[in-house]
Order: C-alpha cells, then structure tokens, then sequence
C-alpha cells in the first residue's frame, strides 16, 4: 500500500482534517506572513492538490489566456472552483464589466473564497452545492442529475482544471451538456482531463508506474477501484462522443505530461481540451 492509496482510504471529512494537522507546524510558523498575502490560503486548507498555490494559479490562468481566449470583460464560470486557485489570479484580470461565478462540492473552499476574495471583488460570487463526490463530499444528491444554477447562454468563457478527472461518465455527460446550455454562442469552454487510446493504454496500466490506473471499467479506467472519484482517466474516443451529443465543437487538444506520450508540446500534466458552442 502507497501513501496515496492510504490517503484514499480515509473518508472526505477526514482526509481535510489530516491535511490540516500535518501542516500546522508550516501554518504557525508562517502565521505573521499571511497578513501580507490574504488571498494564499494556509497550507492545511489547499485541498486540491499539491504545488505552489500561487504559481499554479499563475500557471492555469495564462492557460486560459492561450487556450479559452478569456478577456478581462468576460462573464466567466469556474466549475469545481476549490479554493480558489484560478480566482485568485482573476481578480487581478477581470475588470468591473466582467463577472465571475464559481461553485464547488466542498463547503471550506466556498467559504474561504466567500470569505477572501467575493468581500473585496464584488463581481466574483462563489457558491457552495452539495453533490456526491466520493472523494470530496458524501451525500445522496447526485451529479448526473444537476441543472446548473444560472440561466441559459450566460457565459463567454468555462473552465473545469483537473474536475473532469475526477466525475464519473454520467456526471461528465451531464456537466457536458449544461456546459452547452450555459455558454453563450460563440463562448469557449476549457477543462482538463486523462485521455488515453489503445496506443498508450498498456503504459498507463502498469501498476509500476507511480501514476497509474489499473482499473479497466471498459471506457475508462481508474487509480482505485474503492474511490472512483480519486482519479479517473477516459478513452479518447468515449469522450469524443459525448462531446459530440452534447453539441459542443472541439477547438483543440493540447497532450498533457502524465502519459509520457513523448509529444513536445507539453503545457500541462493533464490532457487539455477547448470546446466552443457554435452558432
Ligand atoms: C483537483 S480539485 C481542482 C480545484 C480547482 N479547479 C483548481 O484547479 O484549483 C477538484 C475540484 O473539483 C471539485 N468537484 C468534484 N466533483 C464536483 C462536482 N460534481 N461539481 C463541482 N465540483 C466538483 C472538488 O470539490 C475539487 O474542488
């Protein structure tokens, strides 16, 4: 058993906790620093990865930039927002007459966004929604089922980093065609995900690799079998067709790092796909 599979072992509310305690002593020690940059989260409250929580956000953004064509005017939509690592940067870029919406699974990330960012920038808004991710939040309610909560053809620019990789094919399916009913004609819709063909499917089964999905599910694969959620990588072709049915229109594709695909055009650790809703 690895650190990983120990980690994905535990329940939600606890894997927070556990977090919370192995970075108390960073936390304290940089308690007198936080005063300089309140939009830093502490340490133990970073829930959605590791990496430096600044430059990550640096990093995504200019992805957006690059990728989704985002534009400092631009009503934009964070799904699976965390704690507010794309936010961040945002607040920077979006002037008075764009807008930002974000919502998450996880009550902490909302309210320390609520808390840290929505009180000084009054066009960001963060909202909390109770849905079941095995590896973020338990309940009944279901993903596959959510209408999002905002009305049809709202928003010039979606994005969803390192969320995809984590929902399971109905909840895609479903965040797929919402994406579709939300964006304005023309909006673009960045997200990231694992994407692997039969090429590379023997490679990214290895269970030698540290990063690995040994779980066949037919169309696509998991890291652990007893929480699917905890990372989860599709076969190209399966999320094609669901693109196709929900209407959006494949922009570009850009290969992440984590397959080892041998491409040079690395930006990312994960598979990035642009969508855009036609006219
Ligand atoms: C790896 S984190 C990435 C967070 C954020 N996008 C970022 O890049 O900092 C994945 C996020 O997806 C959220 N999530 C999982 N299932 C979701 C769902 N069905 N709807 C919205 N968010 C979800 C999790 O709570 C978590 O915050």
């Amino acid at each position: 058993m690895n650190l990983r599979s120990i980690y994905y072992a535990i329940s939600p509310k606890s894997r927070l906790l556990v977090r919370k305690v192995y970075y108390f002593p960073a936390d304290f020690l940089n308690f007198g620093n936080k005063a300089k940059n309140k939009l830093i989260p502490n340490k133990g409250d970073i829930f959605i990865g590791s990496g430096d929580f600044a430059e990550q956000g640096k990093h995504l953004f200019s992805l957006l930039k690059e990728y989704a064509f985002i534009k400092p005017d631009h009503a934009v939509l964070d799904i699976g927002c965390g704690i507010g690592r794309v936010a961040v940067p945002l607040t920077q870029y979006l002037t008075k007459s764009g807008r930002y919406e974000g919502f998450d699974v996880v009550k902490k990330g909302i309210s320390w966004c609520e808390k840290h960012i929505a009180k000084d920038f009054l066009n960001f808004r963060f909202q909390y929604v109770s849905l079941h991710n095995d590896l973020y939040h338990l309940t009944d309610k279901k993903a596959e089922n959510f209408t999002f909560p905002y009305p049809d053809n709202s928003f010039d620019t979606v994005f969803l980093f390192s969320v995809f990789t984590h929902m399971q094919p109905l909840e895609v399916e479903n965040y797929l065609n919402e994406i579709y009913r939300v964006l304005k004609p023309n909006g673009k819709c960045l997200s990231t995900f694992f994407l692997y063909d039969d090429q590379i499917e023997n490679e990214i089964s290895n269970e030698k690799r540290s990063f690995c999905f040994p779980f066949d599910k037919e169309n696509y694969r998991l890291m652990n079998e007893k929480v699917p959620s905890a990372n989860i990588a599709f076969k190209e072709i399966y999320i094609s067709q669901m693109i196709e049915r929900s209407k959006l229109k494949l922009k570009s594709k850009i290969y992440g790092s984590w397959a080892n695909r041998g491409t040079d055009t690395l930006f990312d650790f994960q598979d990035i796909l642009v969508f855009e809703k036609t006219k």
